[in-house]
């Protein structure tokens, strides 16, 4: 398994075979084995820093009905909301006092934002914080409004594919949805000159081992800048509400894999990962990740944008999270930059 690990880390890819001999049969001396290689990679590129991003849920509506996700248009019991984007820019400004220099406005599928509106929105950011880095994570759309908002000064775009696997992408989301349209947008993106981010959902239901490596295959040909991945995580009003949650183990294992496929780029120790273990974020760290993204939306909308349950930093203190955050990442012996964290292309 060392082997596999060293041939991984030289070629950055495997073949299908040994992906799946490495995922389904390591030890756990074979995952500390790879994450120590992962650090040291990691260290290489970018030190001890630890990028964050402000993350901005700004819209709770959303108009497709994925399987799993808890703000599906289908679920009734959601409290639905949107920010004006005045109070986008209201949150911005308490995260650049904080720190942040990188936003993230994330939000479901909600056309009640045109791309006007988004283009304004991101123009008022820059005009404000002209040294921050916008991140729209908007979801599927025409390469027209993508266009829109990269002219309008958008840096960086989040799009999870979700599973690289047809079967599977079929089992998660509705006949609307389609793995060809969500590669479409993940290629017009990266042509635009986005910094681009994908990733998919570890432990979600039906998810085989050799989905997963179709995920890392598709990772490999798109050698994205961005790379977020989570464990599934039920929510109880969807129809995925009786399946198991993913991993901590398998989630950080791909994290170590991830690193050493592509040494530069940010990856993010998500906020799933920290709601299924108390330590999730920090080991999601130490097995590689780079990049956290506390909670920076306003405090009475934070217990409504629930995509699965038992989410953590739903809580009611505005800074709490980008204090906590630093703790934490200090206590495993990593520091917080405050820059926008940029990809670095070159050593
Ligand atoms: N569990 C974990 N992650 C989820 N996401 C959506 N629903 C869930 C869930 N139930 C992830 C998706 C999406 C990102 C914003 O959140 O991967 O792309
Ligand atoms: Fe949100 Fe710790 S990061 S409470």
């Amino acid at each position: 398994m060392l082997k596999l690990i060293d041939k991984l880390k030289q070629n950055r890819i495997l073949t299908k075979d040994e992906f799946i001999t490495l995922l389904d049969q390591h030890t756990e001396k074979d995952a500390e084995y790879l994450f120590s290689i992962a650090r040291a990679i990691r260290e290489e590129v970018y030190g001890k820093d630890v990028y964050l991003r402000g993350l901005i849920e700004f819209t709770n509506y959303c108009k497709n009905d994925c399987y799993y996700c808890g703000i599906r248009r289908s679920n009734k019991n959601a409290d639905r909301y949107r920010l004006t984007p005045e109070q986008i820019l209201e949150c911005c400004d308490t995260g650049y006092g904080l720190g942040f220099r990188t936003f993230v406005l994330q939000g479901g599928e909600d056309p009640y934002y045109t791309d006007d509106m988004i283009c304004h929105i991101v123009r008022s950011i820059k005009e404000k914080h002209p040294d921050c880095a916008i991140t729209l994570s908007i979801g599927e759309k025409e390469y027209k409004s993508y266009k829109a908002f990269r002219d309008a000064g958008a840096d960086r775009y989040l799009l999870r594919h979700e599973t690289a696997d047809e079967e599977h992408y079929k089992k998660l989301h509705p006949s609307s949805l389609s793995l060809e349209n969500r590669k479409r947008c993940l290629r017009d993106l990266k042509s635009l000159g986005y910094q681009v981010g994908t990733g998919f959902m570890v432990g979600s239901p039906y998810q085989t081992t050799a989905a997963l490596v179709e995920d890392l295959l598709f990772i490999h040909e798109l050698q994205p800048e961005m790379v977020g991945i989570g464990p599934f995580i039920p929510h109880k009003d969807t129809p995925f509400g009786d399946e198991k949650a993913g991993t901590l183990e398998r989630t950080v294992f791909l994290i170590g894999i991830l690193r050493l496929m592509l040494p530069n780029a940010l990856l993010p120790s998500t906020t799933a990962l920290g709601s299924i273990h108390p330590k999730g974020r920090e080991k999601g760290i130490l097995a590689g990740a780079n990049v956290v993204m506390p909670n920076l939306s306003p405090v009475n909308v934070r217990s409504k944008y629930l995509l699965y349950d038992n989410k953590i930093c739903t809580g009611d203190e505005a800074a709490e999270c980008r204090m906590c955050i630093e703790r934490r990442i200090n206590s495993i012996g990593y520091v917080v930059a405050q820059t926008r964290g940029d990809y670095k292309s070159v050593l």
